[in-house]
């Protein structure tokens, strides 16, 4: 089969997808550990990976744009040349489909090899822009979904547990609170999450410190990242 001598659905099969999310107040340090966390899993995947951060909020402005336009060319290109940091506007829900559409395509087209790809990590800075607790606009509720079979990571990011989608949430492999939570809500919401152990810990971490919440049932207190380019 022409898929499985390309390795395609046997690369899908290994992957292992990380969703991650990132909650934290404003101004706890959020943005700054996602990118790090970016960073990270980029290099760990490998020279053909891709970081794209979803910059709704045009925050990103040390990192090169690409139009949505072109990304699917871009997700083409030899990516030999070592981890790769991009970033995109999106900025309707239209824009957001097209993207998810894009990354499905530029991973499955069957047998021109220019168009395959490797894995794409995906930040999505401020994802409630793009989702309630019960509502994803399509393109993420894709990545999402069907994500994982072309090996699409997802980071959110977001000030409120309580209101982040449940869609994404509940698929996450991974959470991070930067600097504590304080909401009632968000606290109720985390309770029912976490271990009573790592709930008390939320409770007091310190400016820029932040908690690590496997899945798995683990956690581990962390110091504060370092400034990229500091
Ligand atoms: N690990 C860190 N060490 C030192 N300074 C930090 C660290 N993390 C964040 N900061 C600083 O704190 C400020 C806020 O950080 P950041 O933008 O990441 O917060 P945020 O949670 O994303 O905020 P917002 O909710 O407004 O998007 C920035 O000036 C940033 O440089
Ligand atoms: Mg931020």
């Amino acid at each position: 089969m022409e898929y499985d001598r390309h390795g395609v659905v046997t690369k899908a099969r290994e992957y292992r997808r990380l969703v991650a999310l990132v909650y934290g107040q404003t101004g706890s340090g959020k943005t700054v550990l996602a990118r790090a966390l970016l960073m990270e899993r980029v290099k760990a995947l490998g020279p053909a990976a891709v970081g794209v951060i979803v910059d709704t909020l045009q925050e990103h402005v040390d990192v090169p744009a690409i139009a949505p336009e072109t990304f699917e060319n871009f997700l083409g290109l030899d990516s030999r040349r070592g981890p790769r940091i991009v970033r995109v506007l999106l900025d309707t829900d239209d824009d957001f489909e097209q993207f998810s559409t894009d990354l499905e395509n530029s991973y499955t087209a069957p047998t021109d090899g220019r168009k395959r790809r490797g894995p794409v990590v995906l930040m999505i800075d401020e994802v409630s822009y793009w989702s309630s607790p019960n509502k994803s606009t399509i393109g993420l509720s894709r990545l999402i979904r069907y994500g994982r079979h072309w090996q699409v990571d997802l980071i959110g990011v977001a000030r409120r547990p309580a209101e982040t989608s449940r869609e994404l949430s509940s698929q996450s492999t991974a959470l991070y609170i930067v600097g504590g939570i304080v909401e009632p809500r968000d606290l109720a919401y985390m309770r029912q999450i976490l271990p009573p152990a790592a709930m008390t810990i939320s409770e007091s971490i310190g400016r820029f410190h932040y908690l690590k919440y496997s899945t798995d049932g683990t956690y581990t207190l962390l110091p504060p990242v370092k400034i990229l380019g500091h």
